[in-house]
């Protein structure tokens, strides 16, 4: 019989399988950003892309699968019309992700061409993957093209585009939860933890 999680307050503990029968057994060292955290940045975040966005179509893209939690939560805080899609992006493979070229898997069917394009990614690390996206986007002429991350860790030498809006600055550390994975798990903690 598992017992419900705690909640996680923002403390910095490890916490434990006995307390969050989510962690598939392994600890966390910390939590990074807890749920009450990210639902008042993801508020704010909501209130800038409603106001940044005065007139026109919207189409906010996020890119999956680790911004699907985000996304959600997201597109419930931005007060105007707008569109949902997806895309689905993955690299050729180890050898190549370091030359940042990344290949669209799913494709949305929606023409960009006169339409605000928000893009929608879980966090910004060494930004190849933004960088091969904006420029597959942009071939489509949209009326304006603009990067959300939830996180970001500000090392991307690499990143050739500003990231417009960003939830957090993460810290340096390999960082999971709210739709971020390690081998496909804890896509669904609640909170933002950083892996042991
Ligand atoms: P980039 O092309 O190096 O910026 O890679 C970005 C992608 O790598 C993100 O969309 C994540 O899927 C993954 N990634 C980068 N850092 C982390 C992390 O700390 N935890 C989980 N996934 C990460
Ligand atoms: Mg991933």
């Amino acid at each position: 019989m598992m017992t419900a999680a705690r909640p996680s307050g923002g403390r910095h503990s490890p916490v434990s399988e006995t307390e969050d029968p989510r962690l598939l057994g392994r600890t966390v060292k910390r939590i990074a950003f807890d749920q009450k955290q990210i639902a008042g940045r993801v508020r704010e975040l909501g209130a800038e892309i409603t106001a940044a966005y005065p007139d026109g179509d919207l189409l906010v893209l996020g890119l999956l699968k680790g911004s699907f939690v985000f996304l959600a939560d997201l597109v419930r805080e931005i007060q105007r019309p707008l569109h949902v899609d997806f895309l689905v992006a993955s690299s050729y493979g180890e050898a190549m992700e370091s030359n940042g070229l990344v290949r669209l898997v799913y494709d949305p069917e929606t023409d960009l061409a006169g339409q605000h394009i928000l893009l929608v990614e879980d966090i910004v690390d060494s930004g190849h993957t933004l960088n091969r996206l904006w420029d597959l986007l942009a071939e489509r002429r949209p009326k304006s093209l603009a990067i959300c991350a939830l996180l970001h860790k500000h090392i991307a030498t690499a990143l050739r585009h500003p990231t417009r809006f960003i939830g957090f600055d993460a810290p340096h550390e390999f960082l999971v939860g709210y739709g971020l994975d390690h081998a496909e798990n804890f896509r669904h903690l609640p909170y933002v933890a950083s892996l042991q």
